[in-house]
């Protein structure tokens, strides 16, 4: 067997994702599960590209121990400086420094000749060499580049000092045959790649990710980068959980270990679903909601009978557990505080407060409040970055019957602390409700996505709302829940419109 470094990109190439906007605690909160899930190493982020993604890497780096974290860097020192800045407090500062290799990325964007481009690739290298013991190379749009000009170039950055080279298929356009083909290729005609591991990094265009991801491996790739659920640019990244649930139940096929708890993989997926606000298909492999269910009837009584006729992974093998039954109105704080502690939080004493009023609100409303419900309520309290003025709801009321209109009617606190009311129409409930929230509030909005779930099963479960809206012209993800699906709605709404009020606030204090 041999050993797989997983290196992932959620909060690099995953936070590419359109409307993904992660402020600083909801990224270090991934980061610290990334840990626990077993992660070899962690994108944190890409420091040049703005303060506030600066500020996260280095929290990240400051705060994480157990596992090597990595920044990106573009081939230019200004960036490789940046990214020393943010990573110098880590225990195991890695740089990922990349440049395009392909015919029409070096033609038309880089505007370079091949040969300026190994110039620049082995120069930054050098350099980059000169303050991180670690450096990742990477060759963008590896998968269409020319082979002959690959190994020369990988031969040249690893003299010069990377030591990790990744080739990744930017576009999701390779097939298997030929992604495994290139690792083969470098394996057999650079003199030096011993010095150094290889890595695949694969977009999801065709839907071949994890195959290719696969075939990388086969032939040579030490190294495999993904994100969690599958998210990053366009169709995404490899999903991670696939890969590491493939290695485990395939073994006989493939002979890889990783380091990836599995049973931390439902938590890992859903904190990155909750915080992105991605919604999981729900056929989605490994961590989808339907991933386990046997509809059929055929199906049904199979598993009853002997489970391994139609189950090949067990829900428990993947931290899927039956909900278990947590605390109820009459907990105490004490054993709220154990089992907050149980889960692997940990609260300030204020933020443990604040979601011990949320909890008994709950239990106000909620007879059985389970691990999900709690899940939801201490991800909320943990990654509330807000110190800035924002918008509160004060009440809500909405009307709905069949042979009237439905009306809502909000009083809601502005951030320069103005108690105003309004009431709206609309065609349905949240049709109104969001008509009243636009009246009340200054910035343009504009309704992109808006979709309700819930949290866990039974008919008392907790409404999750998620909404995608234009704030001022700029896309921002909300999510919010509670025991009703109104106001969830107005909490996910209120909420992508207060991530846009506080980037604001710090991008007028960072100027
Ligand atoms: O897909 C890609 O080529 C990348 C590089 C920056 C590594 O994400
Ligand atoms: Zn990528």
């Amino acid at each position: 067997m041999s050993r797989i470094q997983i290196f992932d990109t959620t909060l690099r190439d995953g936070e590419q994702s359109p409307g993904v906007n992660l402020n600083r605690l909801e990224k270090l909160e991934i980061a610290k599960q990334l840990e626990r899930f077993g992660v070899d190493r962690m994108e944190a982020g890409f420091p040049a590209s703005s303060k506030g993604d600066f500020e996260a890497v280095k929290m990240i780096a400051d705060t994480v121990k157990g596992t090597s974290v990595t920044a990106l860097a573009r081939s230019v020192k200004s960036d490789i400086d940046t990214a020393w800045e943010a990573l110098k407090g880590a225990d195991e500062p890695c740089l990922h420094v990349f440049i395009a290799t392909s015919p029409i990325h070096m033609k038309y964007k880089l505007q370079m000749t091949p040969g300026e481009v190994v110039e620049q690739a082995v120069e930054m290298v050098r350099y980059a060499s000169s303050k991180f013991s670690q450096v990742q190379w990477s060759a963008e749009d590896a998968s269409r580049s020319e082979l002959p000009f690959l190994g020369e170039i990988i031969e040249k950055v690893i003299d010069a000092g990377a030591t990790v080279i990744n080739l990744p298929d930017t576009v999701g356009y390779a097939t298997p045959l030929e992604y495994g083909n290139m690792f083969k290729y470098v394996r057999e005609n650079v003199p030096n790649v011993d010095q150094a591991i290889l890595s695949c990094h694969c977009h999801d265009d065709l839907g071949l990710a994890a195959a290719n991801s696969i075939a990388a491996v086969e032939n040579g790739a030490g190294q495999i980068e993904g994100t969690i659920n599958g998210i990053g640019e366009r169709a995404g990244n490899a999903s991670l959980e696939e890969l590491a649930v493939a290695f485990h139940i395939r073994s006989d096929q493939y002979p890889f270990t990783t380091n990836i708890k599995l049973n931390e993989t439902k938590r890992t997926s859903d904190l990155v679903s909750k915080l992105t606000g991605m919604h999981i298909q729900a056929n989605k492999a490994i961590v989808g909601k339907n991933a386990f269910a046997h509809e059929s009837g055929i199906h049904q009584d199979g598993v009853l009978k002997h489970a391994e006729t139609y189950e090949i992974i067990t829900p428990e093998l993947v931290g899927v557990t039956a909900n278990n039954l947590f605390l109820g109105k009459h907990s105490g704080r004490h054993a709220f505080n154990d089992k907050v502690k149980a889960m692997g939080y940990d609260l300030t004493d204020d933020k443990l407060k604040e979601a011990f009023k949320n909890f008994k609100l709950l239990t106000d409303r909620k007879k059985e409040v389970t691990d999900d419900d709690l899940f939801t309520i201490l991800t909320e309290v943990q990654t509330d970055a807000a110190v800035v003025e924002k918008y509160e709801i004060e009440t809500l009321q909405v009307q709905y019957g069949t042979n009237s209109i439905p009306t809502a009617t909000v009083v809601l606190r502005t951030p320069d602390k103005q108690v105003l009311q309004e009431a709206c129409t609309g065609n349905g409930s949240v049709e109104a409700l969001y008509a009243t929230l636009d009246k009340l509030i200054v910035e343009r909005l504009e309704l992109v996505d808006y979709q309700i779930t819930s949290v866990g099963r039974g008919k008392d479960a907790l409404a999750q709302s998620h909404v995608q809206l234009l704030v001022n012209d700029e896309q921002m993800n909300g999510r919010g829940s509670a025991q009703d699906v109104i106001e969830a709605s107005a909490n996910a709404f209120i909420n992508a419109v207060n991530r846009y009020v506080i980037q604001q606030s710090t991008n007028k204090n960072e100027s």
